[in-house]
């Protein structure tokens, strides 16, 4: 028993194999990777998903899930400036709590990255049809769905997934100027979505606000109300995390860390939020509810054909950031955790000429692309965000345990009113969580025992610790 709740120690040393990363990353690149692995499919996507599950309504569910993942981030930021080692929430877990639970956020992160680039590559391939259409080269739509949405599979999110696993496995990792250009590509497409579209604002698009109510609630055994519509725009949140990733490359990772986390949700939060105003403000939601590219398609409506074609642009070009950030992270999760024993070692092994763990990268991606070809966007969201949802959950209570087990420990950041702000994230979630449909919850719940399964059994024939 007493393995179940063995704690990782971080040691200040590199450990062996370790080598040490150049700091050269200030705060505002921080800042750019935090808004640059944020800014995706969500904004670009969901709201069209929302908008069909909250009305007018779906502002209220950006601010929900906003609020609930501001709350999540402080809560990180404290976290990984006391445990500044690579692993995120999973080593996290590892080091506060024990060996069993870390093994259970480490699985469900394994999901969340797995699904967001999936989710991520369905997104774009909404947006380069949308684009290749306007070119006049129109796809057919056969490939560009999978068969539960009446095609025969998702071609372009296969495609793009595997373009960009092709470039992780030869060692191309995203610098961080390249990074912060196709930041600014992708903030200033919204921008100039808010300046086209505002001018057609009219109140009388917010009703009736409330179409199908505020808590989640079943329409035809689909969830539906504002906070279903917050379930699945809080995928639209995350990808801050991907800046602790960076702690060993910052200058001044104590005082940089918490701006680049903080800093990149506030940004996120109030463009957001004036995108779906917005969005909601310039059009009946009924007209671009569930379409695959709702923004090009609100300024194709409105008479702007040059500037959705912008807004396609944009998003074609940097939304495979996105998943190059969460394919990255998804192999430095699968590598830390076989370097800690709990998965089989061979798995992370690194490719001696490129460097990277190819084996891995393939794998993952062969399982996403699948994935991606053959479901529904708001299908994988969801099922992404059970993943995330846990792994705060998780980062939030490590957060009040380490208050209570280590008061006078230094902390570069103190998330202000700690007990008010941890139990809003833990409880935030747990509804969020609620919110989302039963068929998501019962997968993720599979998804748990499968990994419950593989953790009893890897216990049984040993660990590499116990060896
Ligand atoms: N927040 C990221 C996105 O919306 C995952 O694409």
């Amino acid at each position: 028993m007493a393995g179940l709740m063995y704690r990782k120690v971080i040691s200040s040393e590199p450990e062996v194999g370790q080598t040490h990363l150049k700091r050269t990353l200030s705060w505002w690149h921080l800042l750019a990777l935090g808004v640059g692995a944020i800014v995706g499919t969500g904004i670009y996507t969901l709201v069209g998903i929302g908008a069909g599950l909250a009305g007018p309504g779906v502002i209220l569910s950006f601010i929900i899930a906003g609020a609930v993942c501001c709350c999540a981030a402080l809560a990180y930021a404290e976290v990984a400036t006391m445990i500044p080692a690579s692993g995120s929430a999973y080593t996290y877990s590892y080091v506060v709590i024990g060996e069993s639970v870390a093994w259970v956020v480490g699985w469900s992160l394994i999901l969340e990255y797995s699904l967001v680039v999936s989710a991520v590559a369905v997104g774009w391939s909404g947006y380069a049809a949308g684009f290749l259409a306007s070119l006049g080269m129109p796809l057919p739509a056969a490939i560009l769905a999978g068969p539960a949405a009446g095609g025969l599979v998702n071609l372009p999110a296969v495609i793009i997934v595997f373009v960009v696993a092709g470039l992780l496995a030869l060692g191309t990792k995203e610098s961080a100027t390249v990074n912060a250009i196709l930041v600014v590509v992708k903030i200033v497409a919204l921008l100039v979505f808010v300046v086209a579209a505002v001018p057609a604002f009219n109140v009388a698009h917010f009703h009736p606000f409330l179409p199908n109510g505020f808590a989640s609630h079943t329409v035809d055994g689909t969830p539906s109300g504002v906070m279903a519509a917050a379930a699945i725009i809080f995928f639209a949140f995350y990808g801050f995390d991907a800046i602790s990733t960076a702690a060993e490359e910052a200058k001044n990772p104590e005082r940089d860390l918490p701006i680049g986390i903080i800093g990149s949700m506030i940004v996120c939060t109030a463009i957001y939020v004036g995108v779906a105003a917005t969005a909601v403000g310039s059009m009946s939601y009924t007209l671009y509810a569930g379409s695959s590219e709702p923004l090009a398609l609100i300024l194709r409506t409105l008479g702007h054909p040059s500037a959705a074609v912008l807004i396609g642009a944009a998003a074609v070009v940097a939304l495979p950031t996105v998943i190059l950030a969460f394919l990255f992270g998804q192999s430095r999760i699968f590598f830390v955790m076989a370097r800690d024993g709990l998965l089989p070692s061979g798995l992370a092994k690194v490719n001696a000429r490129t460097g990277t763990p190819v084996r891995i990268t393939i794998l993952t991606a062969v399982v996403v692309a699948t994935l991606a070809g053959v479901t529904p966007l708001a299908k994988i969201a969801a099922l992404a965000n059970a993943g995330t949802l846990l792994a705060f959950i998780a980062v939030a209570t490590c957060m009040l345990i380490l208050r209570r087990r280590e008061p006078n420990a230094r902390r570069v950041f103190r998330t202000p009113l700690a007990w008010i702000v941890g139990p809003l994230a833990i409880l935030g979630c747990l509804y969020l969580f609620y919110s989302l449909p039963h068929q998501t919850q019962g997968f993720f719940l599979i998804w748990n025992l499968i990994g419950l399964v593989c953790y009893a059994l890897w216990r049984a024939v040993g660990s590499r610790r116990a060896a």
